[in-house]
């Protein structure tokens, strides 16, 4: 099988390239990403000389680039995407483009060259958020997202649903919970504490940190796209979610327990503009029809990428530093 994987230098890509390869050592993969902030090829350097592995540079809007790659592949998976929140409260341009135009380009690029396989990567957000009592998400809610990101992501699926039932796509979508582990850009809620942490820094809690998640460990992730792609039925959508709902305080005070620091490193900041309270999600479908379930429990899987971020200091530091953008031109010239 051949996999056009788009957005496979970012975290949740990189993981599923590497499950993928290992999983499934004969298939081959195309990773098309745009490297932007979010993309990294450090996060696939083990898999450089893999003959099976290909990267290529480009833009999910990039219509031949996209039309040609797509010709040579049986299934394409849409991880690519601007992803962080607040980025998307400051400048939603970049959010409109990618995660609405670029869906539309690759699902134009499918139908046109034989209706290919096509799973999109989508998030819980779509559905707006929840209050403390209110029964959580599952394929049913109706869709109300409340950022420019997640009302992105929202115009994206309905185009991919578009497409299956007007020109019978085969297309897929999921929609999960918070990811966590490696190779996760510290920007977001967790290795930015991890990180901060280890810098010495304080660790910016927004509002009154009552805030709900619910945290699935990336490789679960992974496992749930597999088993999707492999069995998932043509124009359904499933609902992934970790079964572990915690308020960000609580993994706040975790992640200063696990790292032998103290609760003078927390800082209460600022709230975020429209701040979601509560995501949670009911993933008795996936679980029910196609056997999924989460294996890694929190505690477990927050310990481990903890460890992660220890032992990849000079990745995240990189990051930090602006270093990593320097890797591609470095590995491929200009
Ligand atoms: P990320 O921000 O870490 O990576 C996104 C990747 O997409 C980057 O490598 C970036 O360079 C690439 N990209 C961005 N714009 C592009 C474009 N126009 N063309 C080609 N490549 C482009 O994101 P992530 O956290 O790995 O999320 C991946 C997908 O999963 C997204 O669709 C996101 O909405 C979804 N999702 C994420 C989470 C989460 O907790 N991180 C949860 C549920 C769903
Ligand atoms: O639910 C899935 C979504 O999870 C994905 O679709 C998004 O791409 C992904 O970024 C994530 O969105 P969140 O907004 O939930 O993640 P973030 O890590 O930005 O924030 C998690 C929670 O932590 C949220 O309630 C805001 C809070 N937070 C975040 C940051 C960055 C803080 O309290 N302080 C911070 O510095």
């Amino acid at each position: 099988m051949k996999i056009l994987v788009t957005g496979g230098a970012g975290f949740i890509g990189s993981n599923f390239i590497r499950y993928w390869l290992n999983k499934y050592p004969n298939d081959n993969i195309i990773n098309l990403d745009a490297l932007t902030y979010a993309g990294n090829l450090e996060n696939l350097r083990d898999l450089e000389n893999n003959k099976n592995y290909k990267f290529v540079k480009g833009n999910i809007c990039d219509k031949d680039l996209t039309n040609d790659l797509v010709k040579e592949a049986d299934a394409i998976i849409n991880f690519a995407a601007e992803t962080h929140v607040d980025r998307s409260i400051l400048d939603a341009e970049n959010f409109i483009k990618t995660n609405v135009l670029g869906t539309y380009n690759l699902l134009e690029a499918a139908k046109n060259n034989g209706s290919k396989r096509f799973h999109h990567i989508s998030t819980d957000e779509v559905f707006g958020h929840l209050g403390i009592n209110d029964p959580i998400f599952n394929e049913s809610t109706p869709y109300a997202p409340r950022s420019p990101y997640s009302a992105s992501k929202a115009a994206s699926d309905h185009l991919v649903r578009a497409y299956y039932h007007t020109y019978g796509l085969p297309a897929t979508i999921s929609n999960c919970s918070n990811n966590y582990g490696p190779y996760m850009f510290p920007e977001k809620v967790i290795p930015l504490f991890i990180t901060n942490l280890m810098e010495g820094k304080k660790v910016p809690v927004y509002g009154d940190g009552m805030n709900v998640r619910d945290w699935l460990y990336v490789e679960d992730h992974c496992e749930a796209i597999d088993i999707i792609l492999k069995k998932g039925k043509i124009g359904e959508t499933y609902c992934i979610g970790g079964n572990s709902e915690k308020p960000n305080i609580e993994i706040t005070k975790k992640i200063i327990e696990l790292m032998g620091k103290d609760e003078s490193s927390i800082e209460y900041v600022k709230d975020r503009p429209g701040h979601d309270r509560r995501y949670a999600i009911d993933f008795s479908k996936i679980k029910n029809e196609l056997g999924w379930e989460p294996k890694v429990f929190f505690e477990e899987g927050l310990k481990k990428t903890i460890e992660w971020y220890k032992n990849n200091q000079t990745w995240w530091k990189n990051i930090k530093s602006g270093d990593y953008q320097k890797y591609y031109e470095k590995q491929y010239g200009k």
